[in-house]
């Protein structure tokens, strides 16, 4: 099948990288040049793992292009997929439309012939309506099927979840667009991934309700972390301990910093928005967003209290900025949060991250950003892991110790088990367990 993809992000890369290694035809475009430059190079413009290999593969047997031009792009597509950001409008919390509204412009615009015009942003119940108002607008008498089909894909393990993926959910209101669409994921289906066919609007509610569902599991936890902090008790085994309940489940029941992302943050904001405008309030998912927030700068004053007497002057390595291990991506992370806490206090603040650094610099200008964990932290007064990343699971922590002015490790993500910090001559400081462990 001939698939356009609208918007070349991490959603839209992953999801024509593979299709195309699905068998079928694909052509990604974006309106920024610089990305299909490179792309064209084979340099990927995020950090995604396999992915290099994967659009190589598919490139280089001629069933995945690259291009700036939408209007030559979609020529020929039986399905062109919008992929393009929904962020939070500035200012209200609504998610911003106006990238979605021109594509389905530009694409009504360019087409010729009949397609599917498949949502695969995230958007709000009933923009499907209006992209299909659009295209129907600008391009009068062509046939056109506006179907939503959210994606769930996790960065750091895209690709794996792009192909095995728990389910897909097909918002189609029309039998021949359903059609197509099982026709594109046929071959997940022969994998017996489940394809779900809900109305167009279930389906964009089915994406916002996922996420904010996620995001309120992962703020229970935080907050019951607080309580165990309160009463000494410990969060990690309280989280095995409902998490073996399989009505439960142990996914996204481990403590940390908050939720960050590119994701959850905005779609909770603009699912409340929905609920607003419809008089329908969530008032759970109102109070997983507040509790979130204040969260974030919450860890930073955790560190603060770590620093003792007087933070002004001293020096934090912050270990791990971007939001979750295996991506580049920086959009809300709560390294952010913390390193303005840090910041308004007086406190000198390093970075280290082994993949989003050079994304991190232009939003922590004045941090210094070193090329390892262990020069992050010489000589400071706190070592801070807020991003789980694999390399940083299994620091030398005598080294760490050695190097530092004061030997404190503040530990967001409970890696580290208290006593082997302890053991290394470190203070630990953890979230959600038993105050302090004693240093050695
Ligand atoms: N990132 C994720 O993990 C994830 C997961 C599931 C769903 N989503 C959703 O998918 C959507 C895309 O997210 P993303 O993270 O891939 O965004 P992104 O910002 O990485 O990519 C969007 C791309 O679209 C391009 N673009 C915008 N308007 C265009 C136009 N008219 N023509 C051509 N290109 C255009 C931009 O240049 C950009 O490269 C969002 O709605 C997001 O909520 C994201």
């Amino acid at each position: 099948m001939q698939i356009a993809i609208i918007g070349t992000g991490y959603v839209g890369l992953v999801s024509g990288a593979c299709f195309s290694d699905f068998g079928h035809d694909v052509v990604c475009v974006d309106k920024d040049a610089g990305k299909i430059e490179a792309l064209e190079r084979g340099v990927m413009p995020i950090f995604e793992p396999g992915l290099d290999r994967l659009v190589a593969r598919n490139v280089e047997g001629g069933r995945l292009r690259f291009t700036t031009d939408l209007v030559a792009g979609v020529q020929g597509a039986e399905a062109i997929f919008i992929a393009v950001g929904t962020p939070s409008r500035r200012g209200d919390g609504h998610a911003d439309l106006s990238y979605v509204h021109s594509a389905a412009r530009e694409i009504g615009e360019a087409l010729t012939g009949p397609a599917v015009i498949v949502t695969k942003s995230t958007v709000p119940v009933g923009t499907g309506d209006e992209v299909e108002r659009i295209v129907r607008e600008t391009a009068p008498g062509v046939p056109s099927w506006v179907v939503s089909n959210p994606e769930f894909l996790r960065e750091g393990a895209a690709i794996e979840d792009f192909k095995h993926p728990d389910r897909i959910v097909v918002g189609a209101e029309e039998p021949e667009a359903a059609e197509v669409m099982r026709e594109i994921y046929r071959p997940l289906y022969l994998n017996k991934a489940p394809l779900l066919f809900t109305s167009r609007r279930t389906a964009e509610l089915i994406k916002y309700a996922a996420n904010a569902f996620l995001a309120t599991k992962i703020t229970f936890i935080n907050e019951i972390a607080d309580l165990c902090e309160a009463v000494g008790a410990d969060v990690q085994d309280v989280s095995r301990g409902i998490g073996l309940d399989r009505r439960i489940g142990a996914k996204f029941l481990h403590a940390g910093p908050g939720y960050g992302g590119s994701c959850f943050p905005k779609d909770a904001l603009a699912l409340l928005k929905t609920a607003e405008d419809n008089q329908a309030p969530l008032r759970i998912v109102e109070s997983v967003v507040k509790v979130n927030d204040a969260r974030k700068r919450a860890m930073g004053r955790k560190v603060i209290r770590a620093l003792g007497d007087e933070p002004r002057g001293k020096t934090v390595a912050l270990l791990g900025l971007t939001f979750k291990p295996n991506t580049d991506d920086m959009r809300d992370a709560p390294s952010l949060s913390i390193v303005q806490a840090l910041e308004d206090a007086g406190v000198q603040v390093r970075g280290y991250d082994p993949e989003g650094m050079e994304q991190a610099r232009p939003l922590m200008p004045n941090v210094e950003l070193c090329d390892s964990p262990y020069k992050a932290a010489a000589g400071a007064d706190a070592v801070v892991l807020v991003t789980e990343w694999d390399v940083l699971r299994a620091l030398d922590l005598k080294r760490l110790a050695g190097s530092m002015a004061a030997p404190v490790l503040v530990d967001l993500r409970n890696i580290y088990p208290p006593e082997e910090v302890a053991a290394a001559g470190l203070r630990w400081h953890g979230v959600g367990r038993p105050a302090e462990a004693p240093a050695a």
